[in-house]
Parts: structure tokens; C-alpha cells; sequence
């Protein structure tokens, strides 16, 4: 418990923290992998060049110290970055050394403001909040431990399929070199890759939902092909694995992890929305709706550009077809000709609320992910209808960003 004087300090800081957040957290990493080289391994390089993971982490301290007299309001935001942590293998002693960089970084960005007062103050408030990430996590771990057939740290999959979804979207389906048993995982959850992509100095690690249902057998992800542009190099993991990962090869693992999950508790009406690639955690939990929940009322509302880049089109028909409690609609920005010709879509364009008024209902719940614009559009479009956060679920594919 950290002490009042402190808790005080703390909270005179909260606007020195709104400014210069994000310049703390920038110099904290540059600190952080100088002193510790090896971080580089666990740590994705660019999403730092992006700035996200920085404003992701300034974020995280930002609404620390405003909730600091009641911690817990924040443990959902821990359990989240706990599930990340857990999956890229974040353990206890790692925290002295960030929390060492973070102290450093602040009184190096803050200057004068910097009193010992203050420092002293974030030291124990820091180890406060360490201490909830390392109980949390400690938690997790065990819990995947503990599972049937589930493990820790990164274990070795054996390519058994791959198979290409789209113009983009290829999927890998993964079985246990050691063939031992397979942990079930809550539909929406992910695993995370870690690997040694040509002409890269340090492992990569990234996140890919599972795309299929728990099957006691095997896991299926499906990646899209980033292939950058003129002015952005592609992406590092997901080439890798589309150009040189094949039948046969292996690929390391960490278990299951993530709090984006159908819950199938709960009835009444359910929408799901994805855009492009967002689509794979949903896919595994339509597919549970419809199994788990026959009398459930189910929407699934796909967009894409077009159809050369629409992944999974004749598993979702072939849903459509034999669930009369799904309605199945398909949006595309931009179709073909080829699109025109055979008519197998809903809208042109983009989803919008007065749309997705005629074919929703308020009542539901409501998943969804997709591109960050995609994801902006839906949460305002939900909040202007009215429908209430409790209703609203959604993952983002990068560092937690902002919907507001
Ligand atoms: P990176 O090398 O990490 O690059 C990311 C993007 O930045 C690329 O588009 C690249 O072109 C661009 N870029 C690179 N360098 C620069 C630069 N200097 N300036 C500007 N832009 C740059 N992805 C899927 O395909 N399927 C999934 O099911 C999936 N599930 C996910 C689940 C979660 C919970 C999360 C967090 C992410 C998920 N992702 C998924 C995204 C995935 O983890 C990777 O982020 C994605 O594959 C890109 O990784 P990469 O290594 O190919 O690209
Ligand atoms: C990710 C906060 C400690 C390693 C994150 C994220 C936040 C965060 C907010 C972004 C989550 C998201 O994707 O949305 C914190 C806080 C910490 C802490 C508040 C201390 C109390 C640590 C430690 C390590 C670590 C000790 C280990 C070295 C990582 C990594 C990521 C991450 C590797 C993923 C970043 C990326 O690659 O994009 N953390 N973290 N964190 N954290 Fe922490």
C-alpha cells in the first residue's frame, strides 16, 4: 500500500504526466535497450518506430497515477497487458530493470520537477503497480501450465497444412512437434509467434489469433501478407512466414492467451464485424455461437476491399447455408468487376450506422475488429445509436490504441 505523502505526490504529477508522457516513455526505451541489448528479443522494434508502444505504455502509467488511491479501477487494463506479457514470456526479475529505465527516463525528461520527492514517490508507486503485473502474471503462467496439454515459454509446432485463404491471407495449421496434447483455448484468444526472420539480428515476436475451434488436434492461424510500399518497408514477421514458412517446417509458441472472448454465457442477439484480416478471431467464435448456442440470433458482417482479398468465402457459404440463425452480410469498398458479375455481396462501400441499423439489432452484443479506421467507424457509430459499453468487445492488432 503505498503511503498518503506519496499518494499525494503522485497525484501533483498527473499533469506533468498528461504533457510529457510520451517523451518519457520515448527516452525510457531508448535507455532501456541500450543498458539491455537483449531486450531487443522480446520487444517489437516497430511498433516503437510507429510511437505506438510508447504512447501505449505512456498511457498505462498516465492512468496509474490518476487512479492511484484505487488501484483495482485499472486491473482490467492490467489483466489485458498481463495476457500480452504472459505470452511473450515477461517475467519478475524483468521488472526492476523497466522500472530502474522508467525512474531515469523521468527525471532526465522532467529536469528541475524532477525532485527527489517525486522520484521517490513513482519508485514506490512503481513497485506498487509491478507488483500487480507480477501476481496477475504469475497467475497466468500457471494457468497455462497447469492446463492439459498446455506449457510455458515457447514450444515447437510442426507446420501440417498451409493454405492460401486470399490474394493476402494464407493460414497455417499447427500441430505439436512433440505430439503431446494440445491446450484448449477460449475462442477470440491468440498465440505468439517467435521467429528468426532472414537478415534480422533479433527474434521477432507477434501476436496471431487463432482462427479455428478448439479441436484437442491442431491450431489454426491466418496471416496477412504485409507487404509495404514505396515508402514503408513490409512487414518482418508476416513475409516471413507467407515466403518461408512451409509443409514440415517448425514454429515456436507460446499458449493461448488474451481476454477478447465470446462469452457464451450470455444470450440475446449477436453481431460480429470484421475488416480484412480482424476477421480471424471471429471466425473461431461464430463458429462456437453456432455450435454451443443454436437458438442464438447470429449476424456476421464481413467487409474487404473486394473479393480477391476476401479470406475463408466459401467456409462462411457453406456456415450461411446449413445455420438458418445466421445472417451473413459481405460489405466491399471497392468490388470488381468479377465482384459485379457473380453479386455475392450486401454493400458497396463502407458500413455505416444508418446500414447497420437495418440489419442489427440494438440489443446485441457487439464484437468486432478490423484496421484501426474500421474499428473508429463501428465504436462511434455503436456509441451514437446508443448502445451501451457493456455490449461493445473488440481487440486491436497493434499496442492498445484509442477509438474516441
Ligand atoms: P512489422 O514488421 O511488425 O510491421 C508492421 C507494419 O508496419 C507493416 O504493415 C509494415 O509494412 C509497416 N512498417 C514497417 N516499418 C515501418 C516504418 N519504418 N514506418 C512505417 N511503417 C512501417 N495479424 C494477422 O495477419 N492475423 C491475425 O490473426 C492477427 N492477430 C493478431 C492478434 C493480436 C492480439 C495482435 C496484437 C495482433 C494480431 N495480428 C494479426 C497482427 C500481427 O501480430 C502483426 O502485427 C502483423 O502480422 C504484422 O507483423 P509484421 O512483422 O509482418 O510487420
Ligand atoms: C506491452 C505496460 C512492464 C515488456 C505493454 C503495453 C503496456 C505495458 C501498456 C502495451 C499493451 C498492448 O499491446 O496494448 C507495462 C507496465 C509495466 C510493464 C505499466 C510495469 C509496471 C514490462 C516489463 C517488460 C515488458 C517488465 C519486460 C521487459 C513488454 C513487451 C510488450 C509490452 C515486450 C509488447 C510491446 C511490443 O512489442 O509491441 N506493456 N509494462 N513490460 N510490455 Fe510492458
Amino acid at each position: 500500500m503505498l503511503s498518503k505523502k506519496n499518494r499525494e505526490v503522485i497525484r501533483s504529477t498527473v499533469p506533468v504526466l498528461e504533457t510529457h508522457g510520451e517523451a518519457i516513455t520515448t527516452q525510457f526505451y531508448q535507455k532501456l535497450f541500450a543498458s539491455n541489448p537483449q531486450l531487443l528479443n522480446v520487444f517489437n522494434t516497430v511498433n516503437q518506430t510507429q510511437g505506438r508502444q510508447q504512447t501505449a505504455l505512456a498511457n498505462a502509467v498516465y492512468a496509474a497515477a490518476v487512479h492511484i488511491d484505487n488501484l483495482e479501477e485499472i486491473l482490467p487494463a492490467v489483466s489485458k497487458i498481463a495476457h500480452k506479457h504472459r505470452a511473450l514470456g515477461v517475467l519478475p526479475e524483468h521488472y526492476p530493470i523497466v522500472g530502474e529505465n522508467l525512474l531515469a527516463a523521468m527525471k532526465e525528461v522532467l529536469g528541475d520537477a524532477a525532485t527527489d520527492e517525486v522520484l521517490e514517490a513513482w519508485g514506490e508507486a512503481y513497485g506498487v503497480i509491478a507488483d500487480a503485473f507480477i501476481g496477475v502474471e504469475h497467475q497466468m503462467y500457471q494457468e497455462a501450465s497447469s492446463q492439459s496439454g498446455g506449457w510455458t515459454g515457447f514450444r515447437e509446432f510442426v507446420v501440417d497444412q498451409k493454405i492460401v485463404e486470399s490474394d493476402v491471407i494464407t493460414s497455417f495449421y499447427l500441430k505439436p512437434a512433440d505430439n503431446g496434447a494440445l491446450a484448449d483455448f477460449q475462442p477470440g484468444q491468440y498465440v505468439t509467434v517467435k521467429v528468426s526472420a532472414p537478415g534480422q539480428t533479433n527474434t521477432q515476436l507477434r501476436h496471431y489469433s487463432l482462427s479455428d475451434v478448439p479441436n484437442g488436434s491442431y491450431y489454426r492461424i491466418s496471416v496477412k501478407r504485409e507487404a509495404g510500399r514505396e515508402d514503408q518497408p513490409s512487414g518482418i514477421v508476416s513475409t516471413s512466414l507467407h515466403d518461408h514458412l512451409s509443409v514440415g517446417d517448425t514454429l515456436l509458441l507460446s499458449a493461448p492467451a488474451g481476454d477478447f472472448v465470446f462469452d457464451c454465457e450470455t444470450s440475446g442477439p449477436v453481431v460480429f464485424l470484421s475488416g480484412g484480416v480482424g476477421m480471424t478471431p471471429l471466425v473461431s467464435m461464430l463458429k462456437t455461437a453456432l455450435e454451443k448456442q443454436p437458438k442464438r440470433d447470429v449476424t456476421y458482417i464481413h467487409a474487404a476491399i473486394n473479393g480477391s482479398v476476401h479470406a475463408m468465402k466459401d467456409d462462411f457459404n457453406q456456415l450461411a447455408d446449413t445455420h438458418d440463425q445466421l445472417k451473413y452480410y459481405i460489405v466491399y469498398e471497392r468490388p470488381s468487376e468479377e465482384d459485379r458479375k457473380r453479386a455475392h455481396f450486401s454493400k458497396e462501400g463502407f458500413i455505416d450506422l444508418s446500414w447497420l441499423k437495418s440489419v442489427a439489432d440494438k440489443d446485441s452484443t457487439f464484437y468486432f475488429c478490423g484496421p484501426q479506421p474500421f474499428m473508429k467507424a463501428i465504436y462511434q457509430g455503436l456509441k451514437e445509436w446508443g448502445v451501451s459499453a457493456d455490449q461493445i468487445r473488440y481487440e486491436f492488432f497493434g499496442p492498445q490504441g484509442s477509438l474516441e
